[in-house]
């Protein structure tokens, strides 16, 4: 005869070291044993439950039966727990193992605008505060546009400064200066006329520090009635104050010569870096040559009908890079040329 109490005791001893067992381990190989250990075929537990079929009290069969299959699914699900917490924290291992925490971020490039355009932008943000619209013209001109009309004839001895890429069968080429827009703006609108012309512009130069054969320029022009070399002066030094954000800059004009101006001048500015007092950067002149300008030529005005006698104006041109390259203290243009990131982003702005 069975004793179910011994049975039912021997079941309790059986899950408790099991549920020690379960608890305490911490692989998951160990737990794959436990679970052959319990569960296989010549298990403790399938040992007694073999032992369940002599009793005889149909009862008391049954009363053990409902108790050994509790502890089985007990013991069962408690390994499947900890099968769970095993694997997940094997996951969490390997994972942390595959993290190289010395690896290096990726670093995706963001663009920037070119310094040039960055300069021109500063430009044209100035020259509208004082009613200065915007306008371009195209790069590859008629000698008409780019010469003729500016008092530059054919045999004109200043074509010379400006030596280009003649394309001799229309009399077409690429511009040399952005002077031409202010003749095609004079032709198409009628004064008062405000306008600034930031673009390229090409000549036949030997690349060196101070020569590209392509390069920027703006050029301004104001047509009304009274306008100055006095508004000319005092207008440039705001904008240039501003450009360079330094209001003790000032300005000299002196004399010079553009056929289409006159009187012409070139304009200085105080040198940034000495104030004036004479350093490298401005050969100790104390001034930085920037721009050229002048009283637009009475001829230049009959040029595009405009009637000299009623209207009076000022011009100027001048090169962005000049201005970026006094402001950042650069000193080779063709850096602005070369697409060397080492040198773009040093002037990154978006
Ligand atoms: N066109 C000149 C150059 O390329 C710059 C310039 C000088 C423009 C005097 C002007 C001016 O409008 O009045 O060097």
């Amino acid at each position: 005869m069975t004793d179910i109490k011994l049975l039912a005791k021997n079941l309790s001893n059986i899950e408790n070291e099991a549920l020690d067992k379960i608890q305490s381990c911490n692989n998951l190989d160990r737990l794959k044993q436990l679970r052959s250990k319990y569960f296989g075929k010549d298990s403790d537990i399938s040992k007694i439950l073999s032992n369940i079929k002599y009793i005889r009290n149909n009862e008391e069969k049954k009363t053990i039966g409902e108790y050994s299959n509790k502890i089985k699914s007990n013991i069962q699900s408690q390994i499947s727990d900890k099968e769970a917490i095993l694997k997940n924290i094997q996951i969490e291992e390997e994972i942390s193992r595959n993290i190289d925490i010395s690896l290096n971020k990726f670093e995706t490039n963001i663009g920037s605008l070119h310094p040039v355009t960055q300069m021109i932008d500063i430009l044209v943000e100035t020259f509208q505060y004082f009613g200065f619209s915007v306008v371009s013209g195209p790069e590859i001109e008629t000698d008409w546009f780019c010469f003729q009309s500016l008092n530059l004839d054919i045999n004109h001895p200043a074509r010379d400064m400006q030596d280009t890429f003649y394309i001799e069968e229309n009399h077409i080429l690429p511009r040399t200066h952005t002077s031409s827009v202010q003749i095609r703006t004079m032709l198409n609108e009628k004064p008062p006329i405000r306008i600034i012309a930031p673009g390229k512009v090409y000549r036949n130069e030997n690349q060196d520090q101070r020569h590209t054969f392509m390069f920027y320029q703006y050029e301004g022009l104001i047509i009304d009635k009274t306008t100055n070399i006095s508004d000319l002066k005092s207008i440039l030094t705001t904008a240039l104050r501003n450009i360079f954000d330094n209001s003790d800059i000032e300005l000299r004009l002196r004399h010079s010569f553009f056929p289409y101006t006159e009187p012409s001048f070139e304009i200085d500015a105080t040198c940034m870096v000495c104030l004036g007092k004479g350093c490298k950067v401005c050969s100790n002149k104390g001034w930085i040559e920037l721009l050229g300008a002048g009283m637009v030529h009475p001829q230049v005005l009959r040029n595009v009908n405009i009637d000299p006698n009623v209207y009076q104006g000022f011009a100027f041109g001048g090169g962005p890079e000049r201005l970026f390259m006094v402001k950042n203290m650069i000193d080779d243009l063709r850096l602005f040329y070369e697409n060397d990131l080492k040198f773009l982003s040093q002037f990154r702005k978006i």
